[in-house]
């Protein structure tokens, strides 16, 4: 199995980096993928940058570049759900992109067209391998929808809103664009994401700051362990 693995920043990309073993790399329309080994697994990596926009087109140039069997994105999140902290660990059994709407045409809230979906689900099998990888950590992660969105998501009003309408517990800004790439490709995705900031009255910044690198090297950990590496 071939992972491909992507990151929007170089804070959430610089452990496996470190991990990778017998790297090379190739530059492609201005973004390096590098291919080598973590653990016995064959991996593809790269940093997609932060957005939809930007993490579809590296996912989709890393799928007809490297042909990987599975995407995988890991990184850091927003807080929705009542009670989830710094730190805390998600794995999303599904994704969503809650900034598209096109409900005025009678669609409902997040429905993609052309792929005709709101919901883009997690490989069973992958979230069951990275579950235990975190209950062997003792990160206790959580499984839940994810929704993503080309905003930082900081609002109470907001953030209720992800929750009331996608049940969703954290926001991001690249899993649901991954996830759609996998879908069109026939692939499985998975998405393991460390919560950085959960603060709604204004300090979300400060919040993001203090614990984006540890963060995303809990999620990142996670998966070094998921590939026997930790
Ligand atoms: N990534 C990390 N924190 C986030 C937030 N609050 N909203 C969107 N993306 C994020």
């Amino acid at each position: 199995m071939r992972y491909g693995i992507l990151t929007a920043m170089p804070s959430e990309f610089s452990l496996l980096r470190g991990a990778l073993k017998g790297a090379r790399s190739e530059t492609i329309l201005g973004v390096e993928y590098f291919t080598g080994m973590i653990g016995r697994h064959e991996v593809i990596l790269a940093i997609c940058g932060i957005g939809k926009v930007n993490a579809a087109l590296r996912a989709q140039t890393m799928l007809l570049r490297f042909a990987p069997d599975a995407l995988i994105n890991v990184g850091v999140a927003g807080g929705c759900a009542p009670g989830l902290r710094p730190l805390d660990l998600i794995l999303a059994d599904r994704v969503c992109q809650h900034d598209v709407d096109t409900t005025p045409l009678g669609d409902a809230p997040g429905f993609v067209s052309t792929v005709n979906t709101v919901f883009f689900h997690a490989d069973e099998a992958l979230l069951k391998g990275l579950a235990r990888a975190g209950e062997a950590l003792e990160l206790n992660p959580i499984v839940a929808t994810v929704a993503s969105g080309d905003q930082f998501v900081a609002s109470a009003e907001k953030k209720a809103e992800l929750c009331r309408v996608f049940g969703a517990s954290a926001a991001e800004m690249e899993a649901g664009a991954i996830a759609q790439a996998a879908y069109v490709a026939g692939l499985p995705f998975a998405v393991i994401r460390s919560i950085s900031d959960s603060d709604t009255e204004g300090n979300a910044r400060m919040e993001f700051e203090t614990f984006v690198q540890l963060a995303a090297d809990r999620a990142a950990g996670l998966l070094l362990r998921f590939f026997g590496e930790k």
